[in-house]
């Protein structure tokens, strides 16, 4: 008897761990319903994120109200003096356009709690200081007329708000005079939750709605965040929503999972080594945000640029892991992108218009990485980035050379001739590609080589 009990347990838990190894039939519903739904996003790969707000006047970034703990009257003068009348959104979408970027994200609202929309919850917004204008509106419909997809940045956070109690990084954290006020916690909620109704029914077809964000206990339903999912999701049916409704969504130890709370995950300023998977090994959908300097909102200060090089690398870095990247532009206080922004995307326009193919509906490639560079994978199409400096044949190690059927540039669509045997490696797996003798990759920052597989 109880060695039967012992082989019935035995059983179940074999059965348990089978079970954990394989998606139920339900989850694989959600999962094909999340991949469905975040499909054109995942295909597009690239997009633009926008801060812009009154912290430009400052010219000390977005987070200047609590770095230097100002409190709303002395933040005031920023609010008065941001008049961005060279704001034109038809010249940020076409920038945005050109350097292949297919969406864009606009800050609504950031911590400071200004709004860039002319919300009817308030009259701290930029209609009531700058003739009646609803930045978000123009943004809208000008990028949407121009074919792109578009997204808001709203702050959960917010700085300005009486009802917000000073925790976290609050400007006031310090200020023991403002502790003592009454803090109407569902009032703020309230607040927030109007607003998003607004964003979300006065506008128009919203994209994406992009939430920043959680910290301690201020995560998931302390915002509610079940009934706001649902309330946007009823308003804009297909609408992504980022995961930073919660503290690491949908992670749980080290172990991703599909989230009721949102579509994507958003590493900041940095790359993740690994494409992100859930527990079974299936991609799951992230992006990288990334600043062109070290700050998001406009900087005086920081003239510290990354090369356009690092950021199309970076590019291709997230690609190559089925990840999508978000770059970053803080206009200037007058509404203009500023000039070191403008170079790098034209920069990365020059490098799109002739390789864009390698990026769209391109995800990770599984072979070996080698030391020349990345893949990037679409179908029978695999693309070699060849990013670093690198002295003689390319070999795409891993590619069983009978069954590719050309390689080319993807440049100038020149043939390359291959090898199987190079200098005595007579490995099966090898493809030698012949890129010349030049000391520099033929084509700037990053030359890709397409690879094409026989059916
Ligand atoms: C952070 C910052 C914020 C920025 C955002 C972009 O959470 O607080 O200033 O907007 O990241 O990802």
């Amino acid at each position: 008897m109880r060695k039967a009990l012992l082989f019935l347990s035995v059983i179940l838990v074999a059965n348990l761990a089978l079970a954990q190894d394989n998606p139920s039939a339900g989850y694989m519903k959600r999962y094909n319903e999340e991949m469905q739904r975040t499909q054109w996003w995942r295909d597009a790969r690239f997009g633009m994120f926008i801060h812009f707000g009154a912290y430009a006047v400052a010219g000390r970034g977005e987070w200047v109200k609590s770095n230097e703990r100002l409190t709303t009257e002395q933040y005031q003068k920023y609010v008065d003096a941001f008049q961005p009348y060279a704001f034109d959104a038809r010249k940020w979408a076409k920038a945005a356009k050109a350097a292949g970027m297919k969406y864009a994200v606009l800050t609504a609202k950031h911590h400071d709690g200004f709004c860039m929309f002319d919300s009817k919850y308030t009259d701290y917004k930029i209609s009531t200081y700058f003739n009646g204008r609803d930045i978000v509106r123009e943004f809208l419909d000008v990028f949407r007329a121009e074919g792109l997809k578009v997204g808001l940045y709203y702050s959960l956070i917010d700085w300005h708000n009486p009802d917000y109690p000073n925790v976290g990084n609050h400007p006031q954290r310090d200020d023991k005079e403002y502790a003592k006020r009454k803090f109407d916690w569902d009032n703020y909620l309230k607040y927030m939750f109007n607003q998003v109704q607004e964003l979300t029914t006065q506008y128009g077809k919203i994209d994406i709605m992009w939430f920043d964000y959680s910290f301690g206990e201020y995560s998931g339903e302390k915002w509610k965040a079940s009934e706001l999912v649902k309330m946007i999701r009823k308003n804009q049916p297909g609408i992504l929503i980022d995961k930073r409704l919660e503290v690491n969504p949908g992670v749980r130890g080290n172990v991703r999972t599909l989230s009721d709370l949102g579509d994507f995950e958003t590493p900041e300023q940095g790359i993740p080594d690994q494409p992100l998977v859930d527990k079974y090994g299936q991609p799951m959908p992230w992006e990288t945000c990334m600043t062109m300097n070290g700050v998001w909102g406009y900087s005086e200060m920081d003239k510290n640029w990354k090369s356009p090089e690092l950021i199309i690398h970076s590019l291709v870095n997230c690609v190559s892991k089925n990840g999508n990247m978000l770059l970053n532009v803080g206009p200037d206080a007058r509404g203009n992108f500023p000039d070191e922004c403008k170079y790098i995307l034209r920069e990365v326009r020059k490098w799109m218009d002739k390789n864009h193919e390698s990026i769209y509906g391109c995800g990770a490639c599984n072979l070996p990485r080698q030391d020349w560079g990345r893949y990037t994978q679409k179908g029978n199409e695999i693309y070699a980035h060849w990013l670093y400096p690198y002295l003689g044949n390319i070999n795409a190690k891993g590619i069983n050379a009978d069954s590719v059927k050309n390689v080319f540039m993807l440049y100038s669509g020149a043939e390359l001739p291959t090898y199987k045997t190079w200098f005595g490696d007579n490995d099966r797996d090898n493809l030698f590609i012949r890129t010349g003798n030049s000391p520099q990759k033929p084509y700037e920052y990053d030359t890709v080589i397409k690879i094409d597989m026989q059916q």
